[in-house]
Parts: C-alpha cells; structure tokens; sequence
C-alpha cells in the first residue's frame, strides 16, 4: 500500500504484547516503512568501533545505563545519514539569515529579535512519504519523549492493549526447537509428545525473554512509565489505543487505522 504522507510512529505496549510482530506486518504491508530501533543502532555503533560506541559500551561494561543523550544523538546521526532531518543550525544560509545576510552570528539574532514560537527549529524534518519509520526502543519515559520531539515530531503513537494475563499465558505455553526454530504452543499447538521436537524428537526450551520472572520484571518497568509517556502523546493529540488478545485480532484494525491516517486515496 501506498502512502500518501510521511509516518512517524511509535507502538507502546507491555513486554510481549507483540510490538516487533504489528512493526514487520506493517513493514511488509506498507514497504516505505523502515523501522529504527535503538538497540540496533547501539549495537552497530559499538561494533563498528564508533566515537559514540566506544562511549556506549564503556558505560555498559561498568553496568550503567546509556545515557539519554547518546541514544538521541544515535537517532539523530541516523536520521541525518537517511536524510529525513536536517540540522539547520548547519546550513549556511537559515531561514532568517538569508534576508540578512548573516550566516553563523544567526543564532544570536534569532533569539534576541524573534520570539521563541517564531525562531526556527533547529531540526528541520522531511514530510516525504519515503521518510516514514516506526521507532523502536525509545523513548521510553515522557522526559524522553520530550527530547525526542525538539528533533522529530511523532505523529502516531499506538497504545497496544492485551490484558498481563493474556500476556502471560501465551509466554508460559510458548516453546522452541532452538535448532530448527519451531515454535509450538502448549494451548493450540502442542508437540506430539511433550516437550518434544515433533521432527527430531530434541527437547524443547524456552526463550530467554519467555521467562515469567523476567518478563515480570520488565513489566514492572514498564508500568512505572507508561502512563505519563501515553499522557504526553494524548495532549499532543497523536495517541490511539487498539485492543486485542492476539497479534491476528490487532493487526488488522492497525492497518485499517494506519491506511485511514497515512494511505494514499485510492488504496
Ligand atoms: C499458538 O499457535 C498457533 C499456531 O501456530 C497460533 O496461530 C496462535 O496464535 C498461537 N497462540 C498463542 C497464544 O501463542
Ligand atoms: C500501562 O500498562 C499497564 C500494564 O500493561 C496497563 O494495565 C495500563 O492500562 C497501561 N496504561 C495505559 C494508560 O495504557
Ligand atoms: C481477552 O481476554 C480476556 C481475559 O481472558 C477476556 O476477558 C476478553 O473477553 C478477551 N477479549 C477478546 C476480544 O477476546
């Protein structure tokens, strides 16, 4: 499907609720969307051996966190390289200063003369169809949300509900055949013979983030900020909440909603 406009969004949801599943399917659908995430930037960063990688991984190797402002200034580095923002204090000629002549003094003249709802952005966005992303892995908190809209607007957020013991179900009944990477489910979908490689007959086992302690933990997490990261996109009027027990009951009403919002007319 064609879009019309470009899609800036994010999906928040609870751990296991099936974010990267809606961001391939829209992917797939929708083929100018790319998706960005932040942990896939860290990890190229560090090991391409990058300035902000070897920063990064100096920081993880001592157990902190990696700063808010490295994980922007990693999306912004990307974004610029794709060429959907633009830093206009880089340009020589901003939009005030061409009239004037002055080129990098502009800032000073900006914020003397021009009242702050009026002064250029220092990021300046492409609303091109091609420059269409969903963001994955950040931000995470309505602070980080913040930051993120001085460099690019979001302009859908999809809260994604599925009940925690919906959630935790599906968790509990999936295994895999780590080998082959079947994936069975004990409801729907049981093996032969259980805990079995229905074609190998080699044990089954689960995935690291199928745990139900560490997934308990990481919904704990989760709820200590979604609230406030949803409050800051409502009154920013682009949040909309999709409902649903499984991927196949949400991924249909995304789409709808996606096409209605982004679509070309004629899809
Ligand atoms: C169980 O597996 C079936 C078949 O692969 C799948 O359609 C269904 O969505 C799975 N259910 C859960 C709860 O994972
Ligand atoms: C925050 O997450 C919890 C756990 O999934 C959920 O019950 C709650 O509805 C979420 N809050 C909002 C505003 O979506
Ligand atoms: C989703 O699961 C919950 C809890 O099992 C149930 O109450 C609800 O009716 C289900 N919703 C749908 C749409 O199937």
């Amino acid at each position: 499907m064609v879009l019309a406009r470009a899609a800036r969004i994010i999906l928040v949801g609870a751990p296991g609720v099936g974010k990267g599943t809606q961001t391939e399917r829209l992917m797939k659908r929708f083929p100018l969307l790319s998706s960005i995430s932040s942990g896939d930037l860290l990890r190229k960063n560090v090991r391409e051996r990058t300035p902000l990688g070897i920063q990064a991984e100096a920081k993880m190797k001592t157990g902190e966190l990696v700063p808010d402002a490295m994980i922007l200034r990693l999306i912004i580095n990307e974004l610029t390289t794709r060429g959907w923002i633009q830093d206009n204090t880089l340009r020589p000629y901003s939009v005030y200063s061409s009239s004037t002549g002055v080129d990098d003094a502009d800032t000073t003249v900006d914020s003397v003369l021009i009242p702050s709802q009026f002064r250029a952005k220092k990021y300046q966005h492409s609303e091109s169809p091609s420059a269409s992303f969903v963001l994955d892995g950040f931000p995470r908190t309505a602070a980080q949300a913040v930051q993120l809209d001085a460099i690019v607007p979001i302009n859908l957020v999809v809260s994604i509900q599925t009940p925690p013991e919906v959630i935790i179900e599906r968790i509990c009944n999936r295994w895999v055949h780590e080998p082959s990477g079947r994936v069975y489910n004990t409801t729907f979908n049981p093996p032969k013979v259980e805990g079995k490689d229905d074609a190998t007959g080699e044990p089954l086992t689960r995935r690291a983030d199928d745990d139900p302690e560490v997934w308990k933990a990481r919904l704990k997490r989760f709820k200590e900020t979604n609230e406030s990261l949803l409050e800051h996109y409502d009154k920013l009027g682009v949040l909309w909440t999709v409902n649903g027990n499984s991927s196949d009951e949400i991924s249909p009403q995304l789409f709808k909603e996606f096409g209605r919002r982004f679509g070309a007319v004629g899809n």
